[in-house]
């Protein structure tokens, strides 16, 4: 179920597990799937083209059994097209590539969408997104990062809601309604109201939700009063 709707469209909430309790990384997962996260985000990073080394398909594979959310991988990897077969054999529903890591952009994403996964492409806080001009309409997601990859816990790149404004107008005007319009890094209940506002569709939360004080169900329910769709008590 959405975490939240607005101008027709559902809102996702795709916690990224590069933030949980790796000691304890299905039980979180399972706190975050009852508590209303619609997909799971794995942040794929190989310490070469992000600076950071997190971890690959093995784990992406360890979930699939935990949860019946949607396994979503964001290669932050250079060559991700070396890896697309295993993340697509460890059950990954969703594979997202960085424009910025791929020569051939448009045969990588026909390499995902071939194995009957749905395939992404994620544009760094620097590039433009006319990067996106000739392969928008074969995409199922765009991934506009609000923060520099590498790392949870950053801040929200202001600047990026233009970005996101603009993207929306793209896939308006294309009459790609369908894509999803991620969004990545930063992300919390404070500004995923403003940030929905400007047409963003899919929000990945690392540090807001497994990391949130007062833990993981009620850093859910934040998102979904932000959203405007607080959950009804038993007894309303
Ligand atoms: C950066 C990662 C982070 C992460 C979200 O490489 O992609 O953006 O998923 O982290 P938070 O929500 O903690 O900013």
């Amino acid at each position: 179920m959405p975490i939240g709707t607005l101008n027709g469209r559902d809102l996702l909430l795709a916690p990224s597990i590069l933030a949980a309790d790796f000691a304890q990384l299905g039980a979180q997962v399972q706190a975050a799937e009852a508590a209303g996260a619609d997909w799971f985000q794995a942040d794929i990073m190989d310490g070469h083209f992000a600076p950071n080394i997190s971890f690959g398909p093995l784990v992406v594979a360890a979930l699939k059994p935990v949860t019946s959310c949607l396994l979503d991988c964001h290669l932050m990897i250079s060559n991700p097209e070396l890896y697309i077969d295993e993340f697509v054999a460890a059950g990954a529903q969703h594979i997202t590539v960085h424009a910025e890591a791929v020569v051939h952009l448009h045969r990588v994403v026909h390499q995902i969408k071939e194995q009957g996964v749905r395939a992404g492409v994620a544009l760094n806080p620097a590039t433009p997104l006319s990067v996106l001009d000739e392969i928008v309409a074969d995409l199922d997601l765009v991934l506009i990062m609000t923060v520099n990859p590498g790392f949870g816990g950053q801040q929200f790149i202001a600047s990026s809601l233009d970005k996101i404004r603009r993207t929306r107008a793209m896939l308006d005007r294309h009459g790609l309604e369908e894509v999803v319009l991620q969004v990545d890094g930063g992300i919390s209940a404070r500004n995923v109201r403003v940030v929905a506002e400007a047409g963003a569709t899919c929000f990945v939360a690392g540090s807001s939700v497994f990391k949130h004080q007062q833990g993981i169900a009620v850093a859910i329910e934040e998102f979904r009063q932000a959203l405007g769709t607080p959950q009804r008590a038993d007894n309303e």
